[in-house]
């Protein structure tokens, strides 16, 4: 059966995040005018979905979170490779297969672990099984729970995430990228007028703690600086309105607007299908 991201004709990255823009990666495409001359800065880039579909030549990757930035560093030097994830994910799941879907779940033995140890295959498995494919970090470390299905790890579904590694690997080596971790103005130091920056901070609020926190002030401390360098291009991702709310943080912001209706459904009932509008604001 087709995916959405088939349908879409979209790559999805390995890693899986809160607030991935796969479904939104044509919109963004369709709009943003990026000449691919000078470098793609993305610096909040979560699972990487929006620069590796779009394949820059030149790209510099940034996020806070050093376990993602670990993760594509590795498929960079080939210290990670489709055959070591196959192999990594046969063997682990068919450990958690034998244990059941409560506190017992060998995907607490996985965690505890990663959070000693930060082997990226096991954040991979843990971004594969856990709750909804959260990122989320307190300071104990690593605190998703298990997604309490221990069949998890298919062979239809280790050959799905073998060959997700697998193409996003050879995009990474047929390019000029870099992964750094950084906070976004550490990152943005080097980018000049001939580049494009895209922007997908968390929401303000909502899933604020990937690894630290997105406060009020952050967000507007991103929208000054862009405000204040009107040279750069950009182009920032960010929820417009829903039923119940706009976002008001949206008019600090100079640039020009462009929005995108997005359904879903809570539950699987058609009564109960909501939509969120999603806003693309550029200054190019
Ligand atoms: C909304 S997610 C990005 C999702 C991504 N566009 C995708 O499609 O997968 C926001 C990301 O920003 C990162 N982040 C949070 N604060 C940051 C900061 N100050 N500087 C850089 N990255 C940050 C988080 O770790 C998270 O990965």
């Amino acid at each position: 059966m087709k995916t959405v991201e088939d349908k879409l004709h979209v790559n999805v990255p390995p890693i899986k995040i809160q607030g991935i823009k796969t479904k939104l990666v044509p919109f963004i495409k369709d709009n943003i005018s990026f000449d691919k001359n000078g470098t793609w800065f993305e610096p909040f880039m979560g699972s990487g979905v929006v620069g590796f579909n779009l394949a820059p030549r030149n790209a510099v990757f940034g996020d806070v979170n050093p376990y993602i930035i670990d993760f594509y560093n590795k498929l960079k030097t080939q210290e990670i490779t489709p055959k070591i994830v196959r192999e990594y994910l046969e063997e682990e799941g068919a450990k958690l297969a034998d244990t059941p879907a409560d506190k017992n779940s060998y995907y607490y033995t996985v965690r505890d672990r990663f959070n000693k140890t930060h082997n990226p295959l096991d954040f991979l498995f843990l971004q594969r099984s856990n709750f909804n494919g959260m990122v989320r970090f307190s300071k104990n470390g690593y605190n998703v729970p298990f997604g309490r299905k221990p069949n998890r790890f298919r062979p239809a579904l280790i050959t799905k995430i073998t060959n997700q590694v697998a193409t996003t690997q050879e995009k990474i080596l047929q390019n000029n990228w870099t992964f750094q971790c950084a906070g976004w103005q550490d990152l943005l130091k080097s980018a000049s007028d001939k580049d494009f920056i895209y922007l997908d901070p968390p929401y303000i609020g909502r899933n604020t703690d990937y690894f630290t926190s997105w406060e009020e002030n952050d967000a507007n401390e991103l929208a000054n600086f862009f405000n204040e360098h009107q040279n750069l291009h950009y182009a920032l991702s960010m929820w417009y309105k829903n039923k119940y709310r706009k976002n008001d943080h949206l008019s600090q912001w100079n640039g020009k607007m462009v929005t995108n209706e997005h359904f879903y459904f809570v539950g699987g009932h058609e009564e109960n299908r909501n939509s969120i509008i999603e806003a693309l604001i550029l200054n190019c």
